[in-house]
This record gives structure tokens, sequence and C-alpha cells, in this order.
């Protein structure tokens, strides 16, 4: 099995109403030999029109938080929770969670990343802990089928409420770190 053969299944995909009002799925991006792996939300908007996660205003966030500790979308791998755009970006729902949450396990494990980085409490709660608190608990590392997993406010959040953009700078250090002092690039 390989990425695109998950990617051609997603694309397919019916199994929640979600699939009714998307313009295109949103599988993943990077490098699929990465050892760092970021995990959103679901698409928005722009992510809906392109067919890639994080390219509206988040995503450009998400960039300057890489760019700013010397990484780059080519070091590591991008991807949701949820493959569809929930109409006007509502949450997801935790049924449309669990129809769509096999996709994402099975890109992780050909992914095989050794950090898993939760952007925001939806992917938080599903990845680490049903009750996590993003602003107690970012930054913390956990882990995760043997995996080391952390999570940091979702760039969306931080547009609505940039107090949280240096904390959030701190954790983006925080894995610099790790994956310098692990050989991960
Ligand atoms: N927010 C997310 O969580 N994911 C995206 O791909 C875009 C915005």
């Amino acid at each position: 099995m390989t990425l695109q053969d998950i990617d051609n299944r997603v694309k397919g995909c019916i199994a929640c109403d979600l699939c009714k009002t998307r313009t295109n799925t949103v599988f993943g991006t990077g490098n699929p030999n990465a050892s760092i792996m970021f995990v959103g939300e679901a698409p928005g908007r722009n992510e809906d029109e392109t067919g890639i996660p994080f390219v509206g205003a988040a995503g450009h966030l998400l960039d300057d938080y890489l760019t700013a500790v010397g990484l780059s979308r080519e070091d590591v791998y991008i991807a949701n929770i949820i493959k569809c755009r929930p109409p006007n970006n509502r949450d997801p729902r935790p049924d449309e969670e669990d129809c769509c949450i096999h996709f994402l396990h099975e890109q992780i494990d050909l992914i095989n990343p050794k950090l898993i980085v939760c952007l925001g409490r939806i992917a938080a709660k599903r990845l680490i802990d049903p009750n996590f608190q993003v602003t107690r608990q970012h930054g913390e590392i956990y882990s995760y089928q043997g995996r080391k997993i952390m999570a940091t406010f979702h760039p969306a959040a931080l547009l609505r409420n940039p107090a949280n953009k240096v904390p959030t700078f701190t954790d983006f250090e925080k894995i610099y770190e790790i994956a310098k002092q692990e050989n991960y690039l």
C-alpha cells in the first residue's frame, strides 16, 4: 500500500455527509519520509478549493513558524484529522472524525514519523487525550504508539488570539531542538 493508494480511497470516500459539500478532498502534503508530522483539524475554504492542507491564512502562519525555527514544508508532512471541509468551517463532529480517522492512522503507519505535532484542540483530543487542554498542556511530550507526540496552538486560533503566539514559538523551538538532537532532518 502507498500514500497514493490511500489518497485514491479518500477521493472516493462517501462515508459521511461531508462528501456532499466538498469541492476536493484534502489528503496531505510534504515529505512522505518525514520524521515530523503535523496534524491539523479539517480543511477550510482554501484547502477545499486546492486540495492541499494549510494553504490559507492559517497555513501562511504555520509556514512562518516553520521558517522561523529553520524548518520548511519539505522537512515535514502535514495532514488533518478530517479530509473534507465541514460547511462554514464548523468543528468536525465526533461521528465524522470516527468515519475519517482510519485514513490518518494509515498515513501515520506509512510515513512512520518519530514526532507528531497536533495543531490545536481537535487533533490533540483525538490523538493524545479526550480531556486535553491546549492552554495547559501545549509543548509537553507524550507518547503515541511508540512515537513522541505533542500539541501546540492551532494557527487559526492564533490569528484570533495573538497572545498565544509567543508560547507557540517556544513550542516550535522545542520541535526543532528535538529534530536536531535526534537527527530527524
Ligand atoms: N485548518 C486546519 O486544521 N487544516 C487545514 O488544512 C487548514 C486549516
